[in-house]
């Protein structure tokens, strides 16, 4: 068991959920980490990219997970930390402390070990002569939902002084707390004049802060003293500064600007004297606990006006003035067949596209989550009882059109030149990326071109296409044009030299415009010098001559209703009807005439 999960580790660490920040109102949000005890890479690459997750953010929606910190690295970075929405797990860390000194809340929204909204493990396993000493949580006064656990922390102190009853919400339903005796015995005592016994650090500055077990018996939830003016309102998470709900230090459901509430101000009211639903101007939507004008970037509006990374599976993604909206289906959403990517749903657990899941990738022109396809797939896997991948059956993703999260290629095989098989595949969105950073990840692979053809857009995350060592045609792709974020960068390095490409004649065709191509041939331009006919770029539309005769919009030849004559020394139609009208503004007024040039008639 050790030595399989340490040889899946090596998969394991390319794996995670993870996004950087964005900004909610004033608020600065990052997604957070699902990851657990995995390390991402090595050290250094670790501490990169927890940094590049958590610099800055104030709201975790996800997890807050700080593990493998070194002796050296800096912390200052968690430190702007107010609210996590899952849960917060510090492991495995050598750096001696760590501050998060604003962190108000945890809402436990997800549990580590399905249990803990706060784990706190050192993990004495790994033998190292530093460990973690010192937690600044002093602002830590909220624990809606799980427990606490605090394990194998030799050198850790004060933390065992912390009366936990008080952070769990009065309705927390996980009342369990487990600390074993592993505190260090050198610790110093909490300041005796102002503590009373519970502290998160030396000195009266750290003594933890009441906001429940001292409460006035009128009050339902926290409190600021143990008078019964003293008392928070309900919608208050954390404590407060006064009596209203706009005093509260956290909120336990929403956040409307600085006002806690019960849930947002509904997109739609009722108007009682025309009996009807009318816009709401000062509606907001939902995001995480905090209502919001507008949905990030990135995310979907549902009907219930929340925003989120996947719809329904009753309703469908379409865009309206510009905003993407999840659209109830009128009965079963018959245009986009939706499936679960890796991450999501009944492939949560599964680490890569494999023998067992690719099936469950038929027909589907839409994957919700990740497409990530590691050696495994290629060698099968005797732990989780998986076969070898048929390459053949990687044709499944030939239906595929969007992608919600990124695609990784880290396994193709051999003998395939290209990526033809995502030739549809017109979107990638990023909503989850690789290594918290990329959404499009190709990298030492022995393709000669990337065959991407329909490839239009990457709404978020970074690309990165490096030493793939036979690689042709990518350096003559913009890729800054599918961006849809100024952050997003690109990584195209160490391919095959653009020029020994091009002594072996691997360039664009003569039809593609400057806008490059995918790879050789007329089909994989991204866009046409002259003109397209279905996918492939042409010379000419068939005007004049040959058969069936065509028209054009927007430089797409498009084929002449059947019912029109053949002509040879004009254009037999102009658009898709039977009837020549609108050939040239002229011939409308002898319309009779044209009329005769339908077969049917002429
Ligand atoms: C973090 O610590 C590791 C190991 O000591 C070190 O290699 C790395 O440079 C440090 N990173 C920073 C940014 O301090
Ligand atoms: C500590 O590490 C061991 C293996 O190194 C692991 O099995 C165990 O789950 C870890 N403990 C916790 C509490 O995570
Ligand atoms: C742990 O480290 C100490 C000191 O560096 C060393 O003496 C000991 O052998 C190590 N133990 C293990 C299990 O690696
Ligand atoms: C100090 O703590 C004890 C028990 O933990 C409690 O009974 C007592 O009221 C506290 N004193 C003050 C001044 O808070
Ligand atoms: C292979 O797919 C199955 C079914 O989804 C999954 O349970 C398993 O974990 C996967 N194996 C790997 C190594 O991804
Ligand atoms: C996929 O589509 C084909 C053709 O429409 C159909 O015959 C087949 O049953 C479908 N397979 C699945 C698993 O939906
Ligand atoms: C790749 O090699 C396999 C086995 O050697 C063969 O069956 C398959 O047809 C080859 N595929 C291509 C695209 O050349
Ligand atoms: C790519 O496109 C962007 C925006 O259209 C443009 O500003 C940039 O110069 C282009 N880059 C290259 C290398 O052509
Ligand atoms: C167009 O040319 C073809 C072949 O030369 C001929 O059969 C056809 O009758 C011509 N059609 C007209 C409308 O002149």
């Amino acid at each position: 068991m050790g030595s399989l999960s340490r040889s899946l580790g090596l998969y394991i660490c390319i794996f995670f959920i993870s996004q950087s920040c964005l900004s909610l109102e004033e608020k600065k949000v990052c997604l957070g980490n699902t990851n657990r005890l995995n390390q991402l890479g090595n050290t250094e690459e670790h501490y990169v990219s927890l940094k590049k997750m958590y610099d800055g953010c104030e709201i975790v929606l996800g997890n807050l997970e700080i593990t493998y910190l070194d002796l050296l690295n800096d912390t200052s970075f968690l430190r702007n930390i107010q609210e996590v929405g899952g849960y917060v797990l510090i492991a495995i860390n050598s750096v001696r402390s760590i501050h998060l000194e604003n962190l108000q809340i945890i809402r436990g929204n997800m549990l580590y070990k399905s249990t803990y909204a706060l784990a706190i493990v050192s993990n004495e396993s790994l033998n190292t002569t530093n460990a973690l000493e010192e937690l600044h949580m002093g602002h830590l006064t909220e624990i809606l939902n799980g427990g606490v656990l605090i394990s194998k922390n030799r050198k850790l102190c004060y933390l065992n002084t912390i009366q936990w009853n008080d952070i769990l919400h009065s309705d927390n339903p996980i009342n369990q707390i487990s600390l074993d005796k592993s505190f260090s015995p050198m610790c110093p005592k909490c300041d005796v004049e102002s503590c009373n016994g519970s502290c998160w650090g030396p000195g009266p500055g750290n003594c933890q802060k009441l906001t429940k077990l001292i409460c006035a018996q009128q009050c339902s939830g926290r409190c600021r003293g143990p008078l019964p003016i003293d008392c928070c309102h309900t919608q208050c998470a954390s404590g407060c500064t006064g009596p209203k709900e706009n005093n509260c230090l956290a909120c336990r459901k929403f956040r409307d600007g600085e006002t806690c509430k019960e849930g947002c101000p509904q997109l739609q009211i009722y108007n009682p004297t025309t009996y009807q639903l009318e816009v709401n101007p000062d509606g907001k939507y939902s995001f995480g606990a905090a209502c919001v004008k507008k949905c990030p970037h990135n995310y979907v509006v549902t009907d219930h006006g929340s925003c989120v990374r996947t719809c329904n599976s009753d309703s469908q993604e379409v865009e309206e003035n510009g905003i993407r909206k999840c659209k109830k289906c009128d009965g079963p959403c018959t245009k986009d067949k939706i499936c679960d990517g890796i991450n999501m749903g009944k492939l949560k657990h599964a680490l890569s596209v494999n023998a067992s899941n690719i099936d469950s990738f038929q027909n589907c022109t839409k994957v919700n989550g990740d497409v990530t396809l590691l050696y495994v797939a290629e060698k099968g896997d005797t732990f989780t009882n998986t076969k070898k991948l048929d390459p053949a059956k990687l044709s499944v993703f030939k239906s595929v059109r969007e992608i919600t999260g990124s695609l990784l290629i880290q396994w193709w095989p051999e003998n395939y030149t290209d990526l033809n098989v995502f030739e549809n595949l017109e979107v990638i969105r990023g909503r989850t990326k690789q290594r918290g950073t990329y959404a499009l990840a190709i990298v030492q692979r022995s393709i000669t071109a990337l065959g991407l053809q329909s490839l239009k857009e990457v709404s978020d995350g970074d690309v990165i296409i490096k030493t793939n060592k036979n690689l042709c045609y990518v350096n003559t792709i913009n890729f800054t044009n599918m961006f849809r974020t100024p952050k997003q960068i690109k990584i195209i390095n160490d391919n095959k030299n653009p020029e020994q490409c091009e002594s072996e004649g691997k360039v664009c065709d003569t039809l593609c415009s400057e806008e490059g191509c995918w790879g050789p041939g007329p089909s994989q331009c991204v866009s046409c010098l002259k003109y397209i006919r279905g996918k492939e770029c042409v010379e000419n539309c068939n005007f004049l001559s040959r058969e069936p005769r065509e028209y054009t919009v927007d430089g797409r030849c498009f084929s002449c209703n059947v019912e029109c004559l053949q002509l040879n020394d004009t254009q037999t139609c102009s658009g898709p009807n039977n009837h020549v009208q609108d050939l040239e503004m002229g011939f409308k007024m002898t319309y009779d005439i044209h009329l005769a040039l339908c077969k049917r008639i002429g």
